[in-house]
This record gives C-alpha cells, sequence and structure tokens, in this order.
C-alpha cells in the first residue's frame, strides 16, 4: 500500500479532533447571523463574543482588540493598509519598513501601497534570514507610519527577535516625537511561539487558523487600542467597524478552540517535533552530500528543515518524493514556465544553485519515527537521481 507521510505543516495543519467538534453545531443547527435579534443570533453572537473574549486571553490583550479576518493574508492586509491609509489621512508620512524575507501578504501589500504614495524600505536578512533590531531602526525616518517584521518566516523557519525590535523602533520613535506602530507576521509561530503581546511589544499581530490545527479561511488580527487604523471593507458593522461582513461563526469558535489547545500544547508540541525535525536535520546531512541546511542552526522553528543540495531541482525532488507519497514543499513560487527562486532564499544570499534545489520538510507531533526512516531511506537516491538530470543537460525549468 503507498504510504501518505505528511511534512508540509508550514502549509497547513489538520483539523485537531476538538476543534471539529466545536465547530459541528455552527455549521448544523446553530446557523443563526450573529446580528440577528433573536434566540438563534443571540447564541451566535454569545458564541463569537467566547471565541473573542478566549483568543484575547491567550494574546494578553483586551476582548475588543481582537478582529476576526478571513484567513492572515487579510489580516496581514488589513494591519499594513489600515494603518498605512489611516496614517496618510492623519498627515504622519508615507514611509513603511519592512524585511526582504517577509511572505508575500506582507511584500505585495507594501508595494500595492506604492501606487498611493507610499515607500517601503526593505531592511536586509543576514545569512541565516534573520533581521537586527538595529538595521530596523537606523531605517526608521521622521516620515516612518509603520513597521512590519515577521515573527517566524515561512520558508526556513527562522525566529526574528521581535521584542527587541519592538523596543528598538519605540525608543527610536521616541526620540523622534512620533508613535510608530509595529506590525508581526505570526501566522507560522503559533505552535511553538509565545504570542503574548505586551511580551512582544507590538501594535498589530496577525495569525492564521490552519497554521495551527483550525479551520482554514479563518484569521485573527490583534489591533491594540488607538493605533491609527481604516478599515478596507465596506458594509455592515461588524468587528467593532474594523471588518464587515457577516462572521464565520463556525470558523471563528474552532480558531479560539485551536488557539488554546495550541497555547497549552505548546511545549510538548515544539520538543516532539523538534526531536523528529532533529532526527531528519542529521540524518540528511549524513547521508546527502553537499547538502546545506538554511536558516538559523537554533533560533528557527522546532518542525522546520530546510534544505538546498545543489545540483538537483526542487521540483524534480518534490515530483519523486509524492510518487513515495511524501507530501513536501519547496518553498518558493514554480510558475508555468520558469522557477522563480524564493525571495528568502535569494534574500539570504543563498547562491541561485542552491535556491533553485531547495526542500522544505515541515514536520508535526503526528509524524513518527517510522515515517523518518521511511524519508531519510528514499531521499538520498531521489537527491542523487535529481543531480544526474539536472547533469544530462535538462536547465531548471
Ligand atoms: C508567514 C506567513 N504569512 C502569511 C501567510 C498567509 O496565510 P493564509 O494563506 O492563511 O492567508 C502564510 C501562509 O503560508 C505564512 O506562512
Amino acid at each position: 500500500m503507498k504510504r501518505s507521510i505528511y511534512l508540509d505543516h508550514a502549509a497547513t495543519t489538520p483539523l485537531h479532533p476538538e476543534v471539529l467538534e466545536a465547530m459541528l453545531p455552527y455549521l448544523s443547527g446553530h446557523f443563526g447571523n450573529p446580528s440577528g435579534a433573536y434566540a438563534l443570533g443571540r447564541q451566535a453572537a454569545r458564541a463569537v463574543n467566547e471565541a473573542r473574549s478566549s483568543v484575547a486571553e491567550v494574546l494578553g490583550c483586551r476582548t475588543r482588540e481582537v478582529v476576526f479576518t478571513g484567513a492572515g493574508t487579510e489580516s496581514i492586509n488589513l494591519a499594513i493598509k489600515g494603518v498605512a491609509f489611516a496614517q496618510q489621512l492623519a498627515g504622519m508620512g508615507n514611509h513603511i519598513v519592512s524585511c526582504s524575507t517577509e511572505h508575500h501578504a506582507v511584500l505585495h501589500s507594501c508595494e500595492y501601497l506604492d501606487r498611493f504614495g507610499f515607500k517601503t524600505t526593505y531592511v536586509p536578512a543576514d545569512r541565516y534570514g534573520t533581521v537586527s533590531p538595529q538595521s530596523i531602526a537606523e531605517a526608521l525616518t521622521d516620515r516612518t507610519i509603520l513597521v512590519s517584521v515577521m515573527l517566524a518566516n515561512n520558508e526556513v523557519g527562522t525566529i526574528n527577535p521581535v521584542a527587541e525590535i519592538a523596543a528598538a523602533v519605540r525608543e527610536r520613535a521616541q526620540q523622534m516625537r512620533r508613535r510608530i506602530p509595529v506590525h508581526t507576521d505570526a501566522v507560522q509561530a503559533a505552535n511553538s511561539l509565545d504570542l503574548n503581546v505586551a511580551a512582544l511589544g507590538v501594535d498589530l499581530l496577525s495569525l492564521s487558523s490552519h497554521k495551527f490545527y483550525g479551520p482554514k479561511g479563518v484569521g485573527v488580527l490583534y489591533l491594540r487600542g488607538g493605533t491609527p487604523f481604516l478599515p478596507l471593507q465596506s458594509g455592515g458593522g461588524q468587528e467593532r467597524q474594523r471588518r464587515a461582513g457577516t462572521e464565520n461563526v463556525g470558523g471563528i469558535v474552532g480558531t479560539a478552540v485551536a488557539l488554546r489547545l495550541a497555547q497549552a500544547n505548546r511545549q510538548e508540541y515544539s520538543s516532539a517535533s523538534r526531536r523528529l525535525r532533529d532526527r531528519i536535520v542529521e540524518g540528511v546531512l549524513a547521508a546527502v552530500p553537499n547538502a546545506n541546511l538554511n536558516g538559523h542552526p537554533e533560533r528557527r522553528l522546532p518542525n522546520n528543515a530546510h534544505f538546498s543540495f545543489e545540483g538537483a531541482e526542487s521540483d524534480d525532488m518534490l515530483a519523486a518524493l509524492d510518487k513515495h507519497g511524501i507530501a513536501a514543499s519547496a518553498g518558493s513560487a514554480c510558475t508555468s514556465a520558469t522557477w522563480e527562486p524564493s525571495h528568502v532564499l535569494v534574500a539570504m544570499g543563498v547562491p541561485l544553485s542552491g535556491a533553485v534545489a531547495a526542500l522544505r520538510l515541515t514536520v508535526g507531533p503526528e509524524n513518527t519515527d517510522d515515517e523518518v526512516d521511511y524519508l531519510l531511506s528514499v531521499l538520498p537516491e531521489i537527491v542523487a537521481q535529481s543531480r544526474a538530470r539536472s547533469r544530462g543537460g535538462a536547465s531548471p525549468k
């Protein structure tokens, strides 16, 4: 029987059974619209309110500072564009500081804002993908209206010192007598890192439920009270005028349960994932010649292993892994005719030959030693064959 081994937890995670159980009533009998002025509506509104309080407890913020959105991407768009437009209207400036290793949800939001007169400085990362507080602070000007730096990178798993970055921004902003809100994309962080917004010192934080065993299509935006913000969607007054549209009640209920579980299980999750991940890293580096581990050797997500196998090709390796029933990722986008090397790897200074030969393996505690053994038994040959085919003349597609 063909195996089915899931090693792409950075892309999405399975729904936790307790999450599904909590959601089911709201996908059937409890179908009311939370705005409805009758019992069924009040029941739905109560569920959304309870979910909001639960999320606020995990984030260590006030209940009204939690905004439910449709996915992490929407949360990030709301954070960046919502703050930028509000600051622009208030005449505060037009300059954003972010970094070159961010997810496209951040980078493309900043690019979109270019058309409205904004300018973004993309602070470079070091060879591990880390951004330093000093380089962020140095990029601030008297026109800066927002800083956005991710907590953990989705490709190489590197963890940024966000608390130190936020502190450096605060200090520099005070010297300039400005208030510069700090946003962090924490989409990859919920399973293993503390999300207390006071400890992180951030004004905005984005989450995506399906990355922590919750449902797809639900996100969270933490929006500190008093942060300049202009909503992007026009419509009803849901989410205290910050995100119009009838609430995804089942998804919101599931998100709250998933986030509670993520917080409660963080240590267990991290040690179980780390053990399997370390087995993969040690096994691959020992068995595959000329293999490089990308990302920070220690300050990285406990479930992330990311390699470059120079001379091989990502799409080739992924197809061969898939034939063996192993789901993995390259972390870079393959467009119709060309391999777009990952902007993250390019920003870290990984040579093109390494960037087109990347493989990301992200585990979860539900993976087993047997699955790791199987991966380690097939991967060296898969890399060798891809290298041989590549040497045979096929240029990277
Ligand atoms: C770091 C990071 N930010 C943002 C997103 C976007 O989240 P979603 O696809 O749930 O909207 C992802 C998803 O891969 C991510 O990894």
